[in-house]
């Protein structure tokens, strides 16, 4: 069964495979994706070690100059997406949006070089990636964080990941919608519209980067002329937590001034997202910079950080939380707790269960001592798969598959699971 479902698994990464970057899946989402990408190289690395380092090493070709990587990068016309490169205009040799996504590569180019049967190719893939990396971290505390806080925000959105998470509902009321125009969303032609983000979400998406867009996407103007600015502490431990890990990299690659300025912004953030604590929540909170207020929704932001290295006393609140939240759905772990009034279980990031934060938070458990939930949260994504199948997303009452189907790293997590707990050789 185990070895059916590996099987299954790696004709998926093969099917969404187009060479040198690979699509989260064909219809919905037909261009590279950053973190996807980041995260599905796990996976391939056990069918093709070294095309894993090529899907990151092409996200990184297409880089910024003044560093930022962009979220999608857009290999091809494909006129299935919206909004497309004529929407974002960032005049790039190679169009992309103008935003970025979650800074998950330092770990994922980590733990590649860790595994690497092929240490030779993988010292020097590393080595040409290593200032790469570290020129984005760099651009998140610079342009992300121009008071020097420690904590980056995002402007989008889009930019978290967790594109309609309920964090975001207040501050988005401040983005308006007026002079958007009309525009035809193409996600509703390949995905459920009640898995998917609403009309009022979207002219909200859009006005913000056409915002940008009239602004040059220049990277020094956009954090204070968005009204949009939210410290997403799931966001910032995943970059974190990417600084900590480059850092042990750049140490073992003999690289180690770099390896003690990435410690240092690992260190310089863990402490100033202690500020993000809520104990009414048991959880962190996202931060509104625009209104200078924490927000109170207890979402998967706020449990994420546990895959940095936070005090252990709050790894075991965090580990003590997911308990509590096992006890109310069936598949854990779901993005929004399911008592709160905006719960919706198969609305993209307002309730379902995703592989790839499963993974995050599992991998932080791990570390941490807390064992029994990391073994929860890894047998109820191999049991969505069962029920679900490969998606996108799932219900976390009933498994039901949301999103889209044939999903690369959900595929790319059901791999990693299975050698984690040794169920595939
Ligand atoms: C989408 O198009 O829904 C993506 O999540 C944006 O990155």
């Amino acid at each position: 069964m185990s070895n059916a479902l590996y099987d299954q698994a790696v004709e998926i990464l093969e099917r969404n495979d187009l060479g040198h970057y690979t699509v989260p899946t064909h219809g919905l989402y037909p261009f590279q994706w950053n973190w996807d990408s980041a995260l599905s190289a796990l996976g391939q690395y056990y069918v093709d070690e070294s095309r894993a380092w090529t899907e990151i090493e092409t996200l990184f070709d297409h880089q910024w100059e003044d560093g930022m990587v962009p979220h999608i990068i857009f290999h091809k016309e494909d006129d299935g997406y919206f909004p497309g490169p004529d929407v974002w205009s960032t005049n790039r040799p190679t169009p992309t949006t103008g935003i970025t996504q979650p800074a998950v590569t330092g770990f994922a180019v980590r733990r590649l070089y860790e595994r690497a049967k092929d240490k030779d190719m993988a010292r020097k893939r590393a080595l040409a990636l290593l200032p790469k990396i570290a020129a984005w971290h760099d651009w998140f505390f610079r342009a992300r964080d121009p008071q020097g806080t420690g904590m980056v925000a995002i402007i989008h959105p889009w930019e978290s990941g967790r594109d309609n998470s309920v964090d975001w509902d207040d501050a988005f009321e401040r983005v308006p919608t007026e002079g958007v125009g009309d525009f035809k969303r193409r996600d509703l032609d390949h995905a459920d519209p009640d898995h998917r983000p609403t009309h009022e979400q979207y002219q909200r998406y859009i006005w913000l980067v056409k915002h940008f867009r009239s602004l040059g996407w220049d990277n020094s103007k956009l954090h204070d002329a968005s009204p949009f600015r939210v410290v997403d502490p799931g966001f910032n431990a995943i970059l974190l937590r990417s600084c900590a890990d480059l850092a042990a990299l750049a140490e073992e690659l003999g690289e180690p001034e770099l390896a003690a300025h990435e410690r240092a912004q690992a260190e310089k953030g863990l402490a100033a997202m202690e500020n993000l604590w809520s104990d009414k929540h048991q959880q962190y909170l996202c931060y509104d910079r625009a209104a200078e207020t924490l927000i109170d929704s207890p979402s998967i932001g706020g449990l994420l950080p546990v895959f940095a290295r936070i005090k252990q006393s709050r790894a075991d609140a965090i580990a003590e939380h997911l308990e509590k939240l096992g006890q109310r759905v069936k598949y854990m772990v779901p993005s929004h707790d399911p008592d709160a009034a905006e719960y919706d279980g198969a609305r993209y990031w307002r309730g379902p269960s995703w592989l790839i934060v499963n993974y995050m938070i599992s991998d932080g458990l791990l570390r941490d001592g807390h064992e029994d939930m990391a073994a929860r949260i890894i047998a109820d994504s191999m049991k969505l798969i069962h029920v679900g199948g490969f998606a996108e997303y799932f219900d976390p009452m009933n498994g039901d598959p949301c999103g889209g189907p044939h999903f690369t790293w959900t595929a790319a997590m059901v791999i990693e699971f299975l050698k984690l707990t040794g169920e595939v050789a």
